[in-house]
């Protein structure tokens, strides 16, 4: 356990797959309770860990997340958001058990703005995993030049309003829903990730896409050079 209590990253696991030499990162790590979580960004077109998430939440954390119910998940909805590129969009999983157990993503909206969103399944939910998800992504996403952060959350929504007012977001009332936008600052307190670890996974995940691609792989967008997003990653 690390000194914050929180959580702690006890290695970071390469493994290799696919058409390329390319390395995809995992962060190894522990919640408070003792379980084992293992977090690593979502690769180019990986739809069925977020059928695997959103089969796992009930249908009130699907209209908590969407903000409508959401029996299913249509298929343009699963293809925009298995559209990350490590840069402008950008998403990162936890793993339980080796089973997709949630989900936090940004989404670039503007040079230094991006919209947050995240989702743990109903069985895992409680435990800390929400926590270290948005710790990472916050994470990513201010080495990403991201300063500003949006939102929108249901008023009933009280895990979220925690997380959110804990990365220094402000919420208020605009018809019916919790809007907040507020300069990202770390999750304090902090959820014990490495987050060092976690750009370090980062700027690999950003290099194994542009290996996938120039390997005639994924096919998504990811244009600019390994060194552009790597200096864009790099610690500040
Ligand atoms: C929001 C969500 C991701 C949180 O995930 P989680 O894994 O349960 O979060 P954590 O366990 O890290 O808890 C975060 C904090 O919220 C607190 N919290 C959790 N549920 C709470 C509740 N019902 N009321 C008050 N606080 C709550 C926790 O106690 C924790 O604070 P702590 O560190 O002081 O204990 C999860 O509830 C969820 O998936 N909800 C549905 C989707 C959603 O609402 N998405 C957000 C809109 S994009």
């Amino acid at each position: 356990m690390s000194s914050t209590g929180r959580i702690e990253v006890t290695s970071m696991l390469m493994t290799l797959s696919g058409p390329s030499t390319r390395a995809w990162s995992h962060l190894d790590a522990r919640l408070p309770d003792g379980g084992a979580v293992v977090l690593r960004p979502l690769r180019p077109g990986e739809t069925e860990a977020l059928e695997a998430v959103f089969d796992g939440l009930s249908p009130r954390s699907r209209r908590q997340r969407y903000l409508t119910s959401m029996p299913r998940l249509p298929g343009y909805a699963r293809r925009v958001l298995a559209n990350v590129d490590a840069r402008d969009h950008v998403a990162w999983l936890a793993l339980v058990a080796g089973r997709p157990a949630g989900i936090c993503r940004y989404v670039r909206t503007g040079r230094d703005t991006a919209e947050l969103a995240f989702e743990v399944v109903d069985a895992e939910q409680g435990r800390g995993v929400g926590s270290v998800l948005v710790d990472a992504v916050t994470t990513v996403a201010r080495a990403s030049g991201v300063e500003w952060l949006e939102v929108v959350v249901e008023p009933d929504n009280a895990a979220s309003v925690v997380l959110l007012t804990r990365l220094g977001i402000r919420l208020h009332l605009n018809d019916g829903l919790l809007e907040g936008r507020g300069r990202l600052r770390p999750l304090d307190p902090p959820s014990g990730v490495d987050r060092g670890a976690v750009r370090a996974a980062a700027i690999q995940h950003a290099g194994a896409i542009e290996d996938d691609e120039v390997a005639g792989g994924s096919g998504h967008e990811a244009s600019k050079p390994r060194e552009a997003r790597d200096a864009e990653l790099a610690p500040t």
